[in-house]
């Protein structure tokens, strides 16, 4: 039989009788403990040899336990110095430190650990050592001078050790290599090392030398080294992702800037001028000339509606109104200002229903930051102009564009927005959470909105944000987790958003 070097040698330093570990058959083959390893796997297959496997727990002192069991534990140094300095007595804590010689993290180490282990109380300042205690018993320092000469310990005492960070636990595979009867058929048959190549070369093929040689097998399976190139952020591509679902429902993209006017961001909306959003608190006001290039008749009709209402029950808010602070330039808080646009025709003409457009954009909130908030996020806007739209349009046009994610259970509350009615929030239930989360807000646009811009029909719009999104698809619970410098580096490197 013609085997590779490698598995030859294996082959002669293994026994019939005996285990052999890896670790053994490496020294006595002097080869690498990975080319033992793979020679073993190839053998096992060969069926000539038989591998057990065990695994091993060893356990490594950390550089404060190396030091500990060098010097004293900081509690039995604590111990000593008051023995010392107060003869027995109760001794004023700085005294003690002092004399100990403990410094920075140590005190508080040693102060925790000598009330534990009752070497003596701490009360008022004052320590007082336990006569009876005796430091020379102490389970956890003979523990450490133990594992220093290499001897094992008892389990609980380990566990205190590592609680306290002063040793590591490792676990290790042990592969134990024994000859099968075929092994040793083979070996009273005579096995030889047979010259293997992994590649083809020209030489090979021109020399004729081919014929002979044996060539190594491909493991396919091996454990290779990870790759990592760039890759699209997981928001990207769930932003892609929605962009191609709302593109298959039949809506067009709007685009439209991110420091925009006060008109379109709230006017527009028929939020007063006075709302609490939008105060400074609130906005990210920009010291930028204002904004020129509004329709002057569009301005009026706004105005119009803010002062005196819409139609003829309509009622205005009579709070002043100021065009001066309609054309002051702000961040966008949401993306419903390019619906305005789009809307009143100011950027691809009138426009007839039916009609649908969407925008994956960002938007920016002077919010205070916790798990769920951001200054900035991404959201998801939409709306659908048309003749006749009704709650159940809208309802059903959340189900359809969330099941393209597998979410299935959307729910609905009532809620308030100035610019429309009736108004519902949206909610998803957390899949590992449980929890309901909020994810989007929409609407049917009043006529004190519309009407303004020119819109004679209905049109049905909502805000959802991108985040919250892929929070229901994949379960974190942190908005940090995909923003910002606090990134859960393995969710963006191993999340791959199905198409
Ligand atoms: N602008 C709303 C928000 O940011 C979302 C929304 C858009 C609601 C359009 C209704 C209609 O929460």
């Amino acid at each position: 039989m013609r085997l590779p070097e490698s598995q030859v040698a294996v082959l002669n330093a293994a026994s019939a009788t005996d285990e052999r570990t890896i670790a053994q058959l490496a020294e006595a083959t002097d080869q690498k403990p990975e080319t033992v390893t793979g020679a073993v796997f190839d053998l096992r297959d060969e069926g000539l040899v038989s591998v057990t496997e065990t695994t091993a727990e060893s356990v490594e002192l950390t550089d404060e336990g190396v030091q500990y069991a060098e010097e004293d534990l900081p509690e039995v140094r604590l111990y000593r110095a008051a023995l010392d300095v107060g003869d027995g007595d109760a001794v004023p804590m700085g005294q003690v430190i002092g004399a100990s010689s403990l410094g920075g993290p140590q005190v508080d180490i040693a102060l925790s650990n000598f009330a534990r282990k009752g070497y003596g109380t701490i009360d008022s300042g004052e320590l007082a050592p336990d006569a009876d205690a005796d430091p020379d018993a102490d389970e956890e320092a003979a523990a450490l001078a133990a594992l220093a000469a290499g001897e094992s310990v008892d389990a609980d005492v380990l566990d205190q050790l590592e609680s306290r960070q002063l040793v590591v636990r490792h676990e290790r595979t042990i592969r134990a290599v024994t000859l099968t009867d075929e092994g040793v058929t083979a070996l009273m048959e005579g096995v030889e090392a047979a010259e293997t190549v992994d590649r083809l070369t020209p030489e090979l093929l021109t020399s004729g030398e081919w014929e002979d040689v044996e060539f190594t097998e491909y493991n396919v399976e091996a454990d290779a080294p990870e790759a990592r190139g760039g890759k699209k952020h997981i928001l990207r591509q769930t932003a892609d992702r929605v962009k191609d679902v709302l593109t298959g429902m039949g809506f067009a993209e709007m685009e439209g800037p991110h420091a925009d006017a006060d008109f379109w961001i709230n006017d527009c909306l028929f939020m007063p001028q006075d709302h609490p959003a939008r105060t400074h608190w609130d906005r990210f006001a920009l010291d930028v000339p204002p904004m020129e290039d509004i329709p002057e008749d569009l301005i009026d009709r706004v105005r119009d509606a803010h002062l005196n209402g819409v139609g003829e029950d309509g009622d205005g808010y009579h709070s002043p109104w100021s065009e001066d602070f309609a054309r002051a330039i702000a961040l966008r808080g949401h993306t419903t200002s390019l619906s305005m646009r789009y809307l009143s025709g100011h950027e691809v003409g009138e426009l007839e229903p039916p009609q649908r457009y969407f925008s994956v954009e960002k938007v920016y909130r002077n919010d205070t930051l916790d798990p769920t908030h951001l200054l900035e996020f991404y959201q998801i806007e939409g709306w659908v102009m048309a003749e006749d739209l009704s709650v159940r349009d809208l309802m059903g046009t959340f189900e359809e564009f969330y099941s393209h994610f597998g979410i299935t259970d959307i729910q609905f509350k009532p809620h308030y927005n100035p610019y429309t009615e009736p108004s519902f929030e949206l909610f998803g239930r957390h899949p590992e959470t449980g929890e309901l989360i909020e994810i989007g807000n929409s609407g049917m646009f009043r006529e004190e909105v519309l009407r303004p811009l020119g819109v004679e029909c209905d049109v049905m719009a909502w805000g959802l944000a991108l985040e919250r999104l892929l929070m229901l698809m994949y379960g974190f619970d942190d908005i940090r987790d995909v923003h910002g410098t606090l990134c859960d580096l393995d969710l963006l490197r191993e999340t791959e958003v199905l198409k």
